[in-house]
């Protein structure tokens, strides 16, 4: 039986790694996602923290990602998964959702690292948050990759979002670092990466 929606704006556009039945494209009022929250983690370390996405309220704003129904029976299981993979500061959310070709589903499951949480970083230009996620990396792989998977996951679904446009813009004019020593390869990652 089909189950709950759970919308994702960042890694979750990409990455889902949980079993849905369908999955499409959508969007919630009142946030826009911004690169500041910072990743001790997956993106990043402790030292050296990368950064991911989150969403901060803002009136009459859009944020476009993916949404993903699953089945019932599964849905707890998923919860529980991503509670462990966000745990860095992101809580659960809930709000309506509008899904391209399905029409307004209220009370759609999010993930929010509000700016009360211990890795919100605030606002941040765009030239630092590039120069940090040009060389951050942490268990899940390399923070170019977190961003560079987004962006390629909202062209796909045709959607503009100037904040990720000019980062990917600022990357794309400097080089790759090199890899660093003693940071776990994505092939040493853990099952939950993000
Ligand atoms: C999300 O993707 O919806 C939450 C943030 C993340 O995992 O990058």
């Amino acid at each position: 039986m089909s189950g709950p929606w759970i919308f994702g704006y960042g890694s979750l556009v990409w990455r889902p790694a949980f079993s849905h039945v369908r999955r499409e494209p959508a969007y919630i009022d009142g946030f826009e996602r911004r690169f500041w929250q910072a990743s001790p983690l997956h993106r990043g370390t402790v030292e050296r923290p990368g950064r991911v996405a989150t969403l901060l309220p803002k009136h009459n704003a859009q944020c476009w990602g993916m949404a993903y129904q699953v089945h019932e029976h599964e849905a707890q299981e998923i919860l529980v998964a991503l509670d462990h993979r966000e745990r860095t500061g992101y809580e659960r959310v809930r709000t309506t959702l509008h899904v391209r070709n399905v029409g307004p589903i209220e009370d759609v499951l999010l993930y929010v690292a509000s700016a009360e949480n211990q890795n919100y970083i605030g606002p941040e230009s765009h030239e630092t948050t590039a120069a940090i996620i040009r060389e951050a990396q942490g268990e899940s792989g390399a923070n170019r990759e977190y961003l560079q998977k987004l962006a390629q996951g909202l062209d796909e679904m045709q959607v503009e979002d100037p904040h990720i446009l000019e980062l990917v813009a600022l990357l794309a004019r400097t080089p790759e670092a090199p890899p660093q020593v003693g940071v776990p390869s994505p092939s040493q990652t853990r099952v939950l990466r993000k």
